[in-house]
């Protein structure tokens, strides 16, 4: 038998084989990377060693500013102080004592959830967004096929949506790019476009038990929802008794300017989804609904091994705690605003290049003309700025809300520099 642990034996097999938790060679552990991990991210020619809320270091020790927040997970920065020592209380507690029991966390964090959203008044945690997804559309078939028949389950959502890789989030996330690979999907889904009542309205029949948006899509290019359409699908859902899911993994907690992206739009959903930013960097999910429809679960129904585990939702506590002291909300707001003006600065700027510049609060995009995205983020590497698209044509910026004015004027700088570069040398 192999003895996994006996380093003799296996390292010095190969000479190469060096312990790669011992190593401080970026390029080194890269390549480990690409042998022994899948690959399903394009991942970037650099390893971070550390990180501290906007800043991230590789092992080099070259610092950089963080315009991702890693897919939008660190809305109160990386490794924020609150957060490691909520975590490093909590741990050295219980981690998870299983779900078969409270925990002070858990409790914590749900009476906080239902309180800030105001029409909560039950939560079930996950683990990721897209289980979260997966359990609230589990939640809406119940209450549905509960209250009404066993055929009302069809689930609609929108053209170019996401909500995540599981076979249940995946069949509502209307990309044939994303979905043509796994088929066949789940049955019972319908698409309608998104900001156009007039196909929610093809689409709806006695079937419907629900219909799941992302105020502002965020894979699918940051497309903000309109106030009209917001209301209009509000008004057909109540009229009907269809459920209205809003899945706010990626446009809640301050993301947007508001502390959900609802609330901009004088809507309360049915149900709402969050995840990302509210573990602060650690695993967490949530379904958030009121008493009527969340006792359509009751136990043995659904669940969830690590779900709710205690130290994620310490994580959480400090999170949400955090934003009230620091007012995180207004300074997404404000830098977002200032974010925004100065990236249609540089839209007039370079018309030739720059197709577009939209979105909300911290969560915008910049469209090229042509298919630049690959180029922008490299040299924002080299530039020490982190930097994401959500196409060849596109970059969005979802940086950590707690970054500050001089991050922003390091950013405008660069494109500013990066585009007077390509119009000189006529990428336009
Ligand atoms: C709107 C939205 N829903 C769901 C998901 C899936 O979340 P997770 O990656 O945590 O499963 C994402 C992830 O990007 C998202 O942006």
């Amino acid at each position: 038998m192999i003895n996994l642990y006996d380093k003799k034996n296996n390292i010095d097999k190969n000479k190469n084989n060096k312990d790669v938790c011992k190593s401080t060679n970026s390029s080194y552990i890269y390549n480990e990377g690409l042998k022994y991990l899948m690959n399903t991210y394009a991942r970037q020619e650099i390893v971070f060693e550390k990180a501290k809320m906007q800043y991230l270091w590789d092992f080099e020790g070259n610092k950089y500013t963080d315009f991702t927040s890693g897919y939008g997970c660190l809305n109160v920065g990386h490794t924020n102080d609150a957060v490691v020592s909520a975590l490093k209380e909590q741990i050295s507690k219980i981690i998870q004592p299983s779900n078969i029991y409270f925990s002070k966390p858990q409790v914590e964090l749900a009476k906080i959830l239902c309180n800030l959203t105001g029409f909560g008044e039950k939560v079930f945690f996950a683990n990721s967004g897209a289980e979260a997804v997966d359990g609230a559309l589990k939640l809406a078939r119940k209450y549905s096929t509960d209250k009404y028949a066993k055929e009302r389950y069809e689930i609609i959502s929108f053209y170019n949506s996401f909500h995540g890789r599981t076979f249940g989030a995946l069949s509502a996330t209307a990309q044939e790019k994303k979905q043509s690979l796994f088929e066949p999907l789940l049955k019972g889904f319908r698409y309608a476009v998104f900001n156009d009542i007039d196909s929610v309205k093809t689409v709806v029949n006695d079937n419907t038990c629900a219909i799941l948006i992302e105020p502002i899509q965020g894979e699918g290019g940051i497309n903000v929802a309109n106030k009209t359409f917001m209301k209009e699908l509000k008004n057909l859902c109540a009229e009907k008794d269809i459920l209205l899911i809003i899945d706010e993994i990626q446009t809640g907690f301050g993301r947007t300017g508001t502390l959900f992206a609802y609330e901009s739009y004088d809507i309360i959903p049915d149900i709402l989804v969050v995840a990302k930013s509210l573990g602060g960097g650690m695993p967490i999910g949530a379904i958030i609904s009121n008493n009527n429809i969340s006792k359509s679960f009751v136990p043995g129904t659904h669940g969830s091994t690590f779900g709710g585990n205690a130290a994620s939702c310490a994580a959480g506590v400090a999170v949400l705690n955090y934003f009230k002291k620091n007012d995180v909300v207004k300074n997404s707001k404000n830098i977002g605003n200032l974010l925004l003006s100065e990236l249609e600065k540089i839209e007039k700027k370079y018309p030739g290049i720059v197709k577009e510049v939209r979105g909300m609060g911290l969560m915008l995009a910049m469209e090229f003309k042509n298919s630049v995205a690959n180029q922008i983020i490299k040299l924002g590497l080299d530039n020490f700025l982190i930097l994401n698209k959500i196409s060849d044509f596109t970059i969005r910026f979802l940086p950590p809300l707690i970054i500050n004015k001089k991050d922003i004027s390091k950013l405008i700088d660069f494109l500013d520099k990066t585009l007077k570069e390509f119009n000189k040398n006529g990428k336009n």
